[in-house]
């Protein structure tokens, strides 16, 4: 078996400004709204961790600040809480090692394709993750880390798809599928938000990457595209036929808290998950729909 470098890095594109969230992403970041007591932005890093990899790179702008002290050692909050005998285990998986916290700028709102591209420097020659917090996916194991797993398999470049009903697929990036192989699909090609009669199948890009470094040059050259942004699809879709592509089927559940009923959703899904929760919550819900 040939070795495969391995998934060290991740990239996540948080420049975003949250509009469809406001007044509550006026001044915080819509990555750090809870899910319950975590920040969205926290699930994707725990995400992370769980798939081995060890540094992730925040693409942010102007007002994220939040995000990058959330990964942060809180000295006063810290000092206090243990002043108070509380236990600090709850923050242990919100520290970055300094080396593993890295913060670019996405000075201009361009796009996902330039927001991947303006992590270049620190991405370097090497395979790397990216993952959309907005997308909640939770599985065991969790869906990098079945990327991960089928990288070590077949290498190149690896995306997340998953079905979603035809006429939702012009909100997203789809691919056209070739041979499948149990969870593994062949991509015969990419086109990012396309109407609903010329989408290649019902299949979409769910917001995880394992993308090989050639594609940060692709993006140097890639113009405009869906939105009169530069789409990271468009990038893709110029590396089908150099680099092995293939999509993986998360088995999971994912939630789109991208979207508000989204974000409710998970927000239920997860408390009804919850040992310490799970009771009180569903006498609560019937309850509500009772009424
Ligand atoms: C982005 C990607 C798209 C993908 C989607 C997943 O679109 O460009 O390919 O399917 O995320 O949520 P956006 O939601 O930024 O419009």
């Amino acid at each position: 078996m040939t070795m495969r470098k391995p998934i060290r890095k991740a990239v996540f594109p948080v420049a975003g400004l949250g509009t469809r969230f406001l007044p509550a992403t006026k001044s915080i970041p819509k990555e750090m709204l809870p899910i319950i007591d975590r920040p969205l932005i926290q699930y994707a890093v725990d995400e992370a961790r769980e798939a081995g990899i060890e540094q992730m790179i925040f693409v942010t702008g102007r007002g994220k600040t939040a995000i990058i002290d959330h990964f942060d050692v809180a000295f006063e909050l810290e000092a206090t809480m243990r002043d108070r005998a509380k236990a600090l285990e709850i923050l242990e998986p919100t520290r970055l090692a300094p080396g593993n916290l890295v913060a670019v700028r996405q000075q201009v709102p361009l796009g996902l394709g330039h927001a991947i591209w303006c992590a270049r420097a620190i991405v370097g020659d090497e395979p790397f993750a990216i993952f959309l917090p907005d997308e909640l996916m939770i599985g065991e194991p969790g869906c990098m880390k079945q990327m991960v797993d089928a990288y070590n398999r077949v290498g190149g470049n690896l995306i997340s798809v998953l079905e979603v009903p035809h006429e939702e697929v012009s909100s997203y990036g789809v691919i056209a599928p070739g041979k499948r192989d149990g969870d593994l699909t062949e991509v015969k090609g990419l086109v990012e938000k396309p109407k609903a009669d010329e989408a290649p199948s019902n299949l979409i890009i769910s917001g995880r990457y394992i993308l090989q470094p050639e594609v940060m040059q692709v993006l140097e050259t890639q113009s405009k595209g869906a939105g009169g942004e530069i789409q990271l699809t468009d990038a893709m879709a110029r590396m089908l036929g150099q680099q092995p592509f293939h999509a993986v089927t998360f088995a999971g559940k994912r939630y789109d808290c991208g979207s508000k009923t989204g974000f409710v959703e998970a927000t239920l899904a997860l408390a009804l998950a919850r040992e310490d929760m799970a009771d009180d919550v569903r006498a609560m819900a019937t309850r509500l729909l009772a009424q």
